[in-house]
């Protein structure tokens, strides 16, 4: 009896031990520093000195991870229109304008490569250098798969190398964000790999995935938009009170292609989690079927603010539903409602056609503001160059979802970008811009009167100067009524939209369209070394005020996105099928999941 109690005492003390232990261990993992693995291994690398984020300790495990669906995929409808054999003379005039496209993008990659090597940017008139998203070399990731499609192997095996080097141990900035490193970094390497198969590639691109889904370990797994990786490490965090819906709600495609591509569907779980709360609340916000551009991301509440838009802010949140679509190869139901609820009342709501001069049947998307959901949805018909992607996106659920009604949407989206490009004077959209909007979508007849009035309406003016005055001192063509953003700033979404539709109809008008946004894009912005933003497209074409018009600032988005679409639409239609691929948001081309696999 005695030796057993005696054991028993042991015992007891033993368990106490354990549990303390276990209980010391575990807050130590929800609070304190990390430094090593679970399994003890320490998560800076004695021989390298680097970083291993696929090591680093979780400190909110999930309960179970979806696995990805290995069920064959369904045939999705075709995407691509189907071109007829290409006639001589045709390709010969496609050949000479892509030609120019590549010229732009070579001068480009020089400079990059002479004056900004492992920087994020080159800045095109001083030749110095930016670290605008963390110094792990944003132009150089981003432009991979643009070397590759344009036939520049030398320049994409040299990057290729470099990129290898990317050390993330360190970062230029405390805080990173988060949706702007998935789509460049992410996006860039994972499509890099698809169309290389360079393995390495994916070993990089699964360095950052790794480094990324420490930003959803909080308490309900909704990740931290702007985030701080090196603070992760030293105490537990949780997702932040109002994030911007567009930071939160596109980093599906990418963590989706790493897991398919890894074969671990951890990254696809992370993000599909976030999906979930969309769907669920899709119809509880102020304006059922859209959610407003902040949301809760700490409570997981989607539905309390009250500003709607397709544009800035919100844009590839909606952009990556038909895409998810076409990505897991039409195996989640989930995407189509999401879609088909959010576009139905962005159409209703939303989109609006703006009174022209020449009656151009043609529709811009605002923004709505919007209280309750009893409260009438007030209209703001703000344009922005942003939300030009919403054509393509049209086009592409037209396709995918055979919904005919939503090709001619996309078809008067785009030309509504076409449109806003040739109004201005040197050719190029503004930022930001308001449009005097018609009563009636059917039929508007153009009415100066009208127009006028609306210009004296949004523009303060000193009590001696006329209406005609405002239009003079403000610059504005004919229908529009405010130029609130004069800058353009190298973005890609107007011909990113002009190429999907093109691929998607065939319409030859819009290579003439697009041909003429890059002359007047690359005449106005280049500089000796490469190509700047500018600050004021309003301004007359004069050599003097161009010079003094540019920043000194080129994103690595002219690379990427712009310059790739101007090559795409240029080249042969079975270069990067739509049928094959599908673009994340920053241009990258990723596999799609075939049934023939
Ligand atoms: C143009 O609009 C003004 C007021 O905005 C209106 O009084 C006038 O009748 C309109 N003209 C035509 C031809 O419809
Ligand atoms: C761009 O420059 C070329 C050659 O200098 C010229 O032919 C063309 O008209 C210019 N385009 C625009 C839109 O100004």
């Amino acid at each position: 009896m005695i030796f057993y109690r005696r054991y028993a005492i042991y015992l007891g003390v033993g368990i106490c031990l354990l549990v303390l232990l276990r209980h010391f261990r575990h807050s130590q993992a929800r609070n304190g520093p990390l430094t090593k693995s679970a399994s003890g291994e320490p998560l800076i690398d004695p021989v390298t000195g680097r970083l291993r984020w696929e090591l680093v300790p979780v400190r909110f495990p999930v309960g179970s991870i979806k696995p990805l669906s290995t069920v064959k995929p369904r045939a999705l409808p075709s995407v691509q229109y189907r071109f007829p054999p290409e006639t001589g003379e045709h390709a010969a005039k496609q050949k000479v304008r892509q030609l120019a496209v590549r010229q732009t993008f070579e001068r480009c990659w020089t400079a990059y490569r002479e004056h900004a090597w492992m920087a994020d940017e080159v800045a095109p008139l001083s030749g110095s250098s930016y670290n605008t998203f963390g110094g792990w070399a944003a132009t150089l990731v981003d432009s991979l798969d643009t070397l590759w499609i344009m036939g520049l192997k030398t320049e994409f095996w040299e990057a290729v190398t470099a990129t290898l080097k990317i050390d993330l141990t360190y970062s230029t900035d405390d805080t990173i964000n988060v949706f702007e490193t998935t789509i460049r970094h992410l996006g860039g390497l994972l499509a890099a790999y698809d169309l290389s198969g360079d393995r390495r590639l994916l070993s990089k691109a699964k360095q950052f995935g790794d480094m990324l889904i420490v930003a959803f370990d909080t308490p309900n797994r909704m990740p931290i938009t702007r985030w701080q990786p090196y603070a992760a490490l030293l105490a537990s965090q949780e997702a932040n009170e109002r994030v911007l819906v567009a930071e939160i709600g596109s980093l599906s495609m990418e963590f989706t292609r790493l897991s398919q591509l890894t074969g671990d569907p951890k990254w696809y779980d992370a993000t599909d989690r976030i999906t979930r709360k969309f769907a669920e609340q899709q119809h509880k916000t102020n304006q059922p079927g859209m959610w407003p551009v902040t949301i809760n991301a700490k409570d997981a509440d989607f539905t309390q603010d009250s500003f709607f838009t397709l544009s800035a802010m919100s844009d590839s949140l909606y952009e990556y539903f038909p895409k998810m679509h076409a990505l897991l190869g039409g195996d989640d139901p989930i995407y189509r409602k999401l879609y088909e609820d959010s576009m139905k009342t962005a159409t209703e709501y939303n989109l609006f056609r703006p009174m022209t001069p020449d009656n151009a049947d043609i529709l811009i998307s605002g923004q709505v503001q919007r209280h309750s959901q009893d409260s009438v949805a007030g209209l703001d018909p703000q344009g922005q160059h942003l939300v030009c992607f919403a054509g393509g996106m049209f086009a592409l659920g037209s396709k995918l979802f055979e919904i005919p009604a939503h090709m001619s949407i996309a078809r008067k989206l785009v030309d509504g970008c076409i449109w806003t490009y040739k109004a201005l004077p040197l050719g190029i959209m503004p930022e930001v811009f308001r449009m005097t909007m018609c009563e009636s979508m059917v039929s508007c007849e153009w009415n100066k009167t009208t127009w006028l009035e609306d210009v004296q309406e949004r523009n303060a003016r000193s009590s001696h100067s006329s209406i005609e005055d405002i239009v003079r001192q403000n610059r504005l063509p004919p229908g529009f009524s405010q130029i609130s953003d004069r800058r353009y700033i190298l973005r890609p979404e107007a011909i990113e939209s002009v190429f999907l539709l093109y691929r998607m109809t065939g319409e030859e008008y819009l290579l003439d369209a697009a041909w003429d946004m890059f002359t007047a894009i690359s005449n106005y912005t280049q500089t000796i070394l490469a190509n700047a933003a500018l600050k004021d497209i309003t301004l007359a074409n004069d050599d003097a005020g161009l010079q003094k018009n540019k920043e000194d600032s080129m994103e690595s988005f002219w690379l990427a996105e712009t310059l790739k679409y101007f090559y795409l639409i240029f080249s042969e239609p079975s270069l990067i099928s739509l049928d094959d691929y599908v673009f994340n948001t920053e241009a990258h081309p990723l596999k799609r999941r075939l049934p023939s696999e």
